[in-house]
This record gives structure tokens, C-alpha cells and sequence, in this order.
């Protein structure tokens, strides 16, 4: 079997998450030791050296946001968000992380308010998570007991407060400024882009705000240098990345593996291959969000630009393996009644529109007769106009799913009728 490469989770199933001292046994809190002795340009010199880009699905690159962040004012309160809503459906390596390392992402979270000179932090970790918001709760409070959170850090005098915030259930939450009107106590609606967070961010103020994976990265990079970690992955992803492999598998899990592993590695040799012996149907990549890959795929290099180039996309690192007996048209069914539930409804070109594509395929697929060929290239048609005229991300994703489905999947079989 394919080796695995732990950067983010070196400790998971090796150290207990509730035993402090199991963590800096483990080198736990050299890496902020070592930060709070640096310039904060240091930090995020060597963040962007490293070529880090965000695991939470659009792979903008880290310490450029982190810049942004610590150049925008001299002298104004800032904040750092970590983003632990993890709404994408068959992604849970965040959970993984908060719930077999607690620790690894706190000290990232202030290695990261340091940068930019933040003093206060929130993680806001998705409502359904209980176990992960317990351990990081439990490891919080450790890291004040000993003096890595809090006032006057290691003797450093850099102050920083971190606490939990909980989600409720929305997926638009996630969603980086929407995420940021929950914090503030407003309802889950998103925000007009630019200014972005960076600018006015959380109560107005600078705000970074980064994926759990992302800034979980951020000790091991510290400690080892930017040159280490480009040498892991690909040129322009460097690092590595946690897939969560589900569906029709053998093995489905989560497993962290260099950027540059193919789709045919993670499903034959990580996963064990498709369930029952059944040959391969396809497989979404980066949730309902996401898109198909087919057979034809099997050999790309997995990274934010090799995907990208095929017309796939990375995303959270979601891969949702489905046999070749699956109806794809239901699954597709199931992703925009997903997106219709979703829809916060601020925007009627989302609001209205999820419904319509989703009752447009409902209704053909019910009513016998289906035919694919006239009903995908007018649900892509619609999707593509919700995609230009709706006001933030969630309106622009489901022609991800559907015009992947038609072109990779649903084309060729078409064709070999
Ligand atoms: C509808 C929607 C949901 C999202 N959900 C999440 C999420 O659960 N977790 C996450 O890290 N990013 C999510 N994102 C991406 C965030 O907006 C943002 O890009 C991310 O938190 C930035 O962190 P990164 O640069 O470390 O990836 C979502 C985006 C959209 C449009
Ligand atoms: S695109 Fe959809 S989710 Fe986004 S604001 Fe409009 S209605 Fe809300």
C-alpha cells in the first residue's frame, strides 16, 4: 500500500489529545517557542516561502492573506478566525484534526495571531461536532494553564485570547463572511465581496481567517522551514493534503497524502479498491461542490492547478466514490435538493433558482421517458445564469456538479449506447 505522509497529523492515534504533556513530548509548542522569538514578518515571510495555500476548498495562497492582514493598519485591533464548520459533504479531516490533535491547531491559531499581530481568536467549529469541540475546549484551557494562550505568552508579551464559537447547522456558514456575521450574532447571510476579510473583516476589523488543515500546517512549517516543505507535493501545491475517501470502497478513512497523489492510488491502493469487486462508476471530488471525475482521470496528479486544467477541482479533499451500478441522476437529484435546503434565500437569482433546478430534474426523472440529452444542457443553462447573477459562492456552485456530471460521465455514455 501507498505510504501515507503525515505533516497535520503526525500525532493523531500516537499521542492522547487530552494529555498536554503527550503533545510537548511531541515537540508540542516549539514551533510558537520558536515563532514569538522571530519578527512577526518572519512568520508570515516564511508562510508565504512555503507556498501554503488554504485547505478549506479555493487553495488562495496562505501567507499572502497574512500579509494582507498585518500590513493593512500599523496599529488596530485584528482577529483570527478558524474556520472548523466543515459543511461539505464527505469531508471530515477537520473533525480528525480537533478530535485527535487538539493542541497542533491551537498553536497554529497563535502562531498565526502572532503574525499579524492579532489578540484575539475564535474557532467556530460546526454544532454537530461534539466530541471535537469538547477536546478543543479541554485543550484550550491547558494551553492557558500553561502559559501558551493568554497574556504575556512564554514571556514573550504577546497577549492572545482564543475561544470557541458554535455553528447551527448552517452550510452557508461556512462560507468565510457569512461565517463572520455569525460570529458577530447575526443571522447566516453572506456579505458582499470585496472588502474582503483581510480588510474589514470581523467587527469591521482586519480579520484572517484560514481552514483548521491550513493553519494546522502552520507549526510544522515553522519548525522546519519553507524549504522543507516545498520539497513535499507539487510545485505551485506544495505540502500535503487529508483526503476523506467514502462510498463504494473497501477502506474508506481519511489519510494524508503528499499533493501529486492520483485518484487510481487513493481508491486502489489506499482504499482498497471499489467495493464487492464492482468495476468503478465515478467519483465526486470536493463534495456537492465539487465535480465528477471519471475513469478517464485516474491518472491526474491531484493538486489545485493538474485538477483545475482537466476541469476538476480539489476542494476540501473529498472523494465520494460511487460503483458503476449507481444512478448518478439520483445522486446529482440528491446534491441540488442539497443546495435548494442550503440557499439562505437573500438572493432571489439562488433562492428561486435551487428549486427550479432541482424540480426540473425531479420532474423529468419522475415522469419517465428521461432523456439526459435535453434535460442536462438546460439545467446547465440555468446554473450558469444563478452562477452570474447570485450574490455570493453557494450560487455559483452547482454547475460545478451538473455540467461535470454531463461532460465527463454522462456524454460518453450517451455515445457507447
Ligand atoms: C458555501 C460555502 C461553504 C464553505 N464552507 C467552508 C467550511 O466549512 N470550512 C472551510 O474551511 N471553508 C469553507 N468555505 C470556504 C471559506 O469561505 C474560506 O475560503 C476559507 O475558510 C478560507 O480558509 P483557507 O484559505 O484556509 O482555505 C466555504 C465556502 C462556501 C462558498
Ligand atoms: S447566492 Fe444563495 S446562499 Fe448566497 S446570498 Fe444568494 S440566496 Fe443566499
Amino acid at each position: 500500500m501507498l505510504k501515507e505522509y503525515r505533516i497535520v497529523l503526525r500525532n493523531s492515534g500516537l499521542i492522547d489529545p487530552e494529555n498536554i504533556d503527550e503533545f510537548i513530548a511531541a515537540d508540542g509548542y516549539r514551533a510558537l517557542q520558536k515563532a514569538l522569538k522571530s519578527e512577526p514578518i518572519g512568520i508570515y515571510e516564511e508562510i508565504i516561502d512555503s507556498g501554503l495555500r488554504g485547505r478549506g476548498g479555493a487553495g488562495f495562497p496562505t501567507g499572502t492573506k497574512e500579509k494582507a492582514a498585518a500590513v493593512i493598519c500599523s496599529d488596530c485591533t485584528r482577529y483570527v478566525i478558524c474556520n472548523a464548520d466543515e459543511g461539505e459533504p464527505g469531508t471530515f479531516k477537520d473533525r480528525v484534526i480537533m478530535e485527535t490533535d487538539p493542541h497542533t491547531l491551537i498553536e497554529g491559531i497563535a502562531i498565526a495571531a502572532y503574525s499579524i499581530g492579532a489578540h484575539k481568536g475564535f474557532i467556530y467549529i460546526r454544532g454537530e461536532y461534539g466530541l471535537a469541540t469538547r477536546r478543543v475546549q479541554l485543550a484550550i484551557e491547558q494551553a492557558y494553564d500553561r502559559g501558551f494562550l493568554g497574556k504575556n505568552i512564554l514571556g514573550s508579551g504577546f497577549d492572545f485570547d482564543l475561544e470557541i464559537r458554535r455553528g447551527a447547522g448552517s452550510y452557508l456558514c461556512g462560507e468565510e463572511l457569512t461565517l463572520i456575521e455569525s460570529v458577530e450574532g447575526k443571522r447566516g447571510h453572506p456579505r458582499i465581496k470585496p472588502p474582503y476579510p483581510a480588510e474589514r473583516g470581523l467587527w469591521g476589523a482586519p480579520t484572517l481567517i484560514n481552514n483548521v488543515e491550513t493553519l494546522a500546517n502552520f507549526p510544522a512549517i515553522i519548525l522546519n522551514g519553507a524549504k522543507w516543505y516545498r520539497s513535499i507535493g507539487t510545485e505551485k501545491s506544495p505540502g500535503t493534503k487529508i483526503f476523506t475517501i467514502s462510498g463504494d470502497v473497501n477502506k474508506p478513512g481519511f489519510y494524508e497524502f503528499p499533493m501529486g497523489v492520483t485518484l487510481k492510488e487513493l481508491i486502489y491502493d489506499v482504499a482498497n479498491g471499489v467495493k464487492d469487486g464492482k468495476p468503478f462508476g465515478a467519483a465526486l471530488i470536493g463534495g456537492a461542490a465539487g465535480t465528477f471525475a471519471s475513469e478517464q482521470h485516474m491518472d491526474v496528479p491531484m493538486d489545485y492547478d493538474k485538477l483545475r486544467e482537466v476541469g476538476l477541482t480539489l476542494g476540501s479533499g473529498a472523494v465520494i466514490v460511487m460503483d458503476d451500478t449507481r444512478d448518478l441522476n439520483q445522486v446529482m437529484l440528491s446534491i441540488l435538493r442539497f443546495f435548494k435546503h442550503e440557499s439562505c434565500g437573500k438572493c432571489i437569482p439562488c433562492r428561486v433558482g435551487t428549486t427550479q433546478l432541482y424540480n426540473l430534474l425531479n420532474e423529468n426523472l419522475t415522469q419517465g421517458n428521461f432523456d439526459p440529452a435535453k434535460v442536462y444542457p438546460e439545467l446547465i443553462r440555468q446554473a450558469g445564469m444563478i452562477a452570474k447573477t447570485s450574490l455570493c459562492p453557494l450560487g455559483q456552485s452547482p454547475i460545478l456538479p451538473l455540467k461535470s456530471l454531463w461532460e465527463h460521465i454522462l456524454v460518453s455514455q450517451i455515445a457507447n449506447q
